[in-house]
């Protein structure tokens, strides 16, 4: 099972084993982390899923939708790291995946 390592907002880091298929942002709520509050339920509409994904990574997601793009517009923490985890499928080419839950706005 591919893992996922998550940064919280406190800096307590937590590794998740995350189903392949699932979004980022369900792993992360599967996994317990109630911070991330996802609002919307992944339907690209609430930036309540923002995330920092580590630079390593970067590459391996897929590209930024308009939406998405839009979406993060709105957020006063976005920085070049910035996704919304629910418009990333969690895969295992993702395995070792580092997120750090952006701060809310
Ligand atoms: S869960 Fe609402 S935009 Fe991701």
């Amino acid at each position: 099972m591919p893992k996922l390592i998550v940064t919280t907002r406190e800096g307590t880091v937590q590794e998740i084993n995350g189903d392949a298929g699932l979004t980022v942002m369900e792993v992360i709520r599967d996994g317990g982390v109630d911070e991330l509050l996802a609002l919307c339920g992944g339907c690209c509409s609430c930036a309540t899923c923002h995330v920092y994904v580590d630079a390593e990574f970067a590459g391996a997601l897929p590209p930024i939708s308009e939406d998405e793009n839009d979406l993060l517009d709105s957020s006063d923490q976005r920085d070049g790291r910035s996704r919304l985890s629910c418009q990333i499928p969690f895969s295992a080419a993702l395995d070792g995946l580092k997120i750090t839950i952006a701060p809310e706005d």
